[in-house]
């Protein structure tokens, strides 16, 4: 396993298992699985639902003595509908009570969008909650509580704007240690990438695989099919793998943390191995030219008519 160095000095892996639709009844082998071929890193989250499978698998790898809790690296994600601070260590208790851990290891704020809570789907314009009247700052002095009671090693956050980051950085006591964002060949984020290497913020890439088992209400009749890619086939095919491979290769190559989805054994194992590949430069190049500044995640869902988020003012 590949590991990066974090500021405080902390190791994080480089690849961890994604969790989100990863369905109850089958997470929790795959979880246990995927400790089991060396995955050290779980990327899980409140509102996917299955934290409690994921907390058993955890808990019968470290009673069978497959792993020792501080192998592993465990991050969360704080829920839109907590971001009162009030609510943060409650929810964070939850999570921590379904996964059977004491601490996590990274907390992140899941969106920088704030909705009132128990507000029922489809969400409407009155149920989000303005930044104006519940700023990121107030969120993140709740989780930098959360550092302070060490229930949780480091904060972060997730699906920020450089804008956003900016303004927490200049307000926070703590380091944001991560924000995990969409990252792809076809969505390379290079002034992301260039702002928090200046910035000691690390990056973490979700969807890296174009994340095709995500629900059809969040697909567009022209989506280019990432996992096709003629230029990645040609790279793989030279290397005799997968494109899988070659893009969690490359996403590790230029310094991002991934977290490939998976409940597939086979899967699973091919992606964990695409740590021991390596992409010429030429390759690299070649695989920079790709981007297309696509989103598959395009926020859509949290600019509602006449509510106060909109997309622009999301990736700003
Ligand atoms: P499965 O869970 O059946 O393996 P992302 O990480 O971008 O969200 O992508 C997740 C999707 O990619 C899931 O549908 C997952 O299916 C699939 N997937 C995961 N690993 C691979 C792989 N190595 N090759 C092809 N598809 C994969």
């Amino acid at each position: 396993m590949i590991y990066y160095t974090l500021q405080n000095g902390d190791k994080i892996p480089a690849l961890g298992l994604g969790t989100w639709k990863s369905a109850p009844g089958e997470v929790e082998q795959a979880v246990f699985s995927a400790i089991e071929m060396g995955y050290r890193h779980i990327d899980c989250a409140w509102i996917y639902g299955n934290e409690k499978e994921i907390g058993s698998a955890i808990s019968r790898c470290i009673k069978n003595g497959i792993v020792k809790r501080e192998e592993l690296w465990i991050t969360s994600k704080l829920w839109n509908e907590f971001h009162q601070p009030e609510a943060v260590e409650t929810t964070l208790t939850e999570s921590l009570k379904n996964l059977q851990l004491d601490y996590l290891d990274l907390y992140l704020i899941h969106w920088p969008v704030a909705i009132k809570k128990g507000a029922p789907r489809p969400w409407s314009a009155s149920d989000f909650i303005p930044l104006e009247e519940l700023p990121l700052i107030n969120t993140w002095r709740a989780m930098e509580e959360l550092v302070d009671a060490k229930l949780v090693k480091h904060i972060g956050v997730s699906n920020f704007s450089i804008e956003k980051l900016k303004g927490l950085k200049s307000e926070a006591k703590y380091p944001i240690a991560t924000n995990q964002i969409e990252a792809h060949p076809y969505l390379q984020q290079p002034k992301m990438l260039k702002y928090c290497r200046e910035n000691n913020i690390s990056i973490t890439g979700y969807s890296p695989l174009g994340s095709g088992d995500r629900p059809e209400s969040f697909k567009k009749k022209d989506e280019p099919s990432l996992l096709l890619d003629p230029v990645l086939l040609d790279i793989a095919n030279s290397h005799k793998t997968s494109v899988a491979q070659i893009i969690l290769t490359w996403s590790i190559q230029r310094g991002t943390i991934v977290i490939p989805k998976s409940v597939n054994l086979i899967r699973m194992k091919e992606n964990l191995e695409s740590t021991s590949l390596l992409l010429s430069k030429e390759e690299m190049m070649s695989i920079s030219k790709l981007d297309k500044n696509r989103r598959f995640f395009d926020g859509k869902v949290w600019a509602v008519k006449g509510g106060p988020y909109t997309i622009s003012e999301l990736w700003n």
